[in-house]
């Protein structure tokens, strides 16, 4: 998508404070974690991640990132946010998505909420300037009667999911009324390179991933269900742009326009060359039928908006997974989805 020519002039009036000096990425080795953490460093800020690496995208941290492996929760991290002197905290951690959750929301919610409480609790003690979190526009929403939707639409998740980072934003806002510049980002669906595409969640990083080493792509009920589809470099510049606003509140990341699962399967399909087609399974429990965000306010707020095409991203992705393509291949196997 081309760049509006007031595109630069409103990033300068909406992003009038500078980028914090010391950024603490929770979540930082992960898929989108990764790609945020070389923006900053790319932006001279020094950035400890904490990561359990309970899910790392494999792609080594830029060596000026100190680590510190440990859960966002725990009492070594809270001691390291203080002493790091961090002003600000970005929060990408997460367990799976929502099949994951779906299995064992109990489980979910002890693993993830109180983990990312503590954090939350710990970046506010040590004095950070503000906390940007992770949220998910495909999932707090649920079933929107009018797309794209804004962030004036009250919440009504239909998933464990989708109920669990709407938590994580209530219990936000209560930071937030102690002086703490909030946001919670609702993300579209991410994708891109280094995305894992061997779980069970990212369509398109496991369909790129599938199709390369020859087996047909899935499509979980009809294929005409649709999401968001935003690529993880502009995820990751509106992430950082997150800490350069005064504003607080949840902002809508995506594109705003609705692609269906059965398109983006076409796209790969055509971009990988491969003929191995696609295998039609039941639908899964828990998924919105349409999504699409509306991000007028991120545009407002932040001075951002998506600048990859679909099919640019496509590329550039299918491209990351083609080159490791012959490892893909020796490790995948007939139960991954
Ligand atoms: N990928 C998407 O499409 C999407 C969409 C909406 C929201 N999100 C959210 O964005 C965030 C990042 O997603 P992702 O796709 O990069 O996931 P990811 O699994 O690739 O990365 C998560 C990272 O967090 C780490 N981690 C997990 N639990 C941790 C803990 N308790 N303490 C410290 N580190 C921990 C993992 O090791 C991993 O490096 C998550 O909160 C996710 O729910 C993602």
């Amino acid at each position: 998508m081309a760049e509006p020519a007031h595109a630069s002039s409103l990033f300068r009036q909406v992003s009038d404070g500078r980028l914090p000096g010391r950024v603490v990425v929770v979540g930082g080795a992960g898929f989108i974690g990764s790609h945020v953490v070389d923006r900053l460093a790319g932006e001279g800020c020094a950035v400890l991640v904490i990561d359990d690496l309970s899910h790392p995208c494999g792609v080594d941290p830029v060596p000026a990132v100190a680590l510190l492996e440990d859960s966002g929760g725990s009492a070594a991290a809270r001691r390291e946010i203080a002493s790091f002197g961090a002003q600000a905290l970005i929060h990408l951690a997460a367990k799976g998505g929502v099949s994951r959750a779906l299995r064992d929301p109990a489980g979910h919610v002890a693993a993830v909420l109180a983990e990312s409480v503590g954090c939350f609790a710990a970046a506010q003690a040590a004095g950070c300037e503000s906390i940007v979190i992770a949220s998910s526009g495909g999932a707090v929403y649920g079933d929107a009667a009018v797309l794209p939707v804004s962030e004036s639409r009250r919440p009504a998740p239909r998933s464990a999911y989708g109920a669990e980072k709407l938590c994580e934003e209530v219990y936000l806002a209560t930071i937030a009324r102690l002086g703490v510049r909030t946001l919670a980002l609702r993300y579209g669906n991410v994708y891109g390179p280094r995305q894992d595409g061997t779980g069970e969640a990212g369509v398109v990083a496991i369909t790129a991933t599938r199709l390369l080493a020859g087996r047909p792509a899935l499509i979980y009920g009809d294929g005409l269900q649709t999401r968001d589809f935003v690529y993880v470099e502009d995820v990751a510049e509106a992430t950082v742009a997150a800490l350069r606003t005064r504003r607080t509140g949840p902002v809508n990341v995506g594109t705003g326009t609705e692609t269906s699962v059965r398109d983006i399967v076409a796209g790969l399909v055509e971009l990988t060359g491969t003929g191995a087609g696609f295998e039609s399974l039941p639908a899964r429990a828990g998924e919105v039928r349409r999504a699409a965000l509306d991000a007028s306010r991120a545009h407002r707020w932040l001075g951002w908006r998506a600048q990859t095409s679909l099919m640019d991203g496509l590329a550039r992705t299918a491209e990351f997974f083609a080159a490791r393509a012959p490892s893909l291949a020796s490790t995948s196997s007939p139960g991954v989805t």
